[in-house]
């Protein structure tokens, strides 16, 4: 897959191997992530596709996981306020029909001081192919659920008032952690 190939096998273990507490992961698909958490987190989970909640039930219960996966989007989590430690998501962003109201649904439902970790494909820096990803988007969405090839992730974090570190980026593909900036501070 191409984020291996960019990434490593690995990825997946480095976004959320080192996570503890309560955790939410959005977009779950099938569970690619579950085999990679360790056994001090308290899981939660939404995918708003039927099929794919199911899978990543199935996927839960293969490994002997108890985590409750809701079938949900992100656009309205069905969590309390301040329920999380620590947000999940991997290749879900590009998707979303809001991202700013997911990112005021995620900063509700976490904790004071918790964070969300993200693996996300985003707008290339180069402008002649972000050009050719936004031509090619209308169509691309029609066939790959809604994914957008041209979603400027990082930026729109930052305008939604989060304070985020980029861990590694590797041409669209970055990995990095948010925190939500306390407007007190
Ligand atoms: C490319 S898949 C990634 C699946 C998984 N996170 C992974 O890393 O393998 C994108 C996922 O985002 C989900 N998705 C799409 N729109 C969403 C929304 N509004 N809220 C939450 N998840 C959404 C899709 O159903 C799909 O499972």
């Amino acid at each position: 897959m191409f984020s291996q190939f960019l990434f490593g096998p690995s990825w997946r273990e480095n976004l959320v191997a080192p996570l503890t507490g309560d955790v939410l992961e959005i977009g779950i698909g099938g569970g690619a992530n579950l085999p990679f958490y360790g056994g001090q987190v308290r899981l939660a989970a939404i995918e708003p596709h039927e099929g794919r909640a199911e899978e990543a039930r199935r996927t839960a219960a293969r490994l002997g996981l108890a985590v409750r996966i809701e079938t949900a989007a992100a656009e309205q989590l069905p969590f309390p306020d301040q329920s999380f430690d620590h947000v999940v998501s991997s290749l879900v962003f590009c998707s979303v029909s809001e991202p700013a109201l997911v990112l005021a649904e995620i900063g509700r439902v976490l904790k004071p001081g918790g964070f969300l970790h993200l693996y996300e494909h985003v707008r290339p820096r180069s402008p002649a192919i972000a050009a050719l990803f936004s031509f090619v988007t209308p169509g691309w969405r029609k066939i790959a659920h809604n994914c957008h090839l041209d979603r400027p992730t990082v930026e729109t974090l930052r305008a939604c008032g989060w304070q985020v570190t980029v861990h590694s980026r590797r041409w669209v593909l970055v990995r990095m952690t948010a925190r939500q900036v306390d407007a007190n501070a």
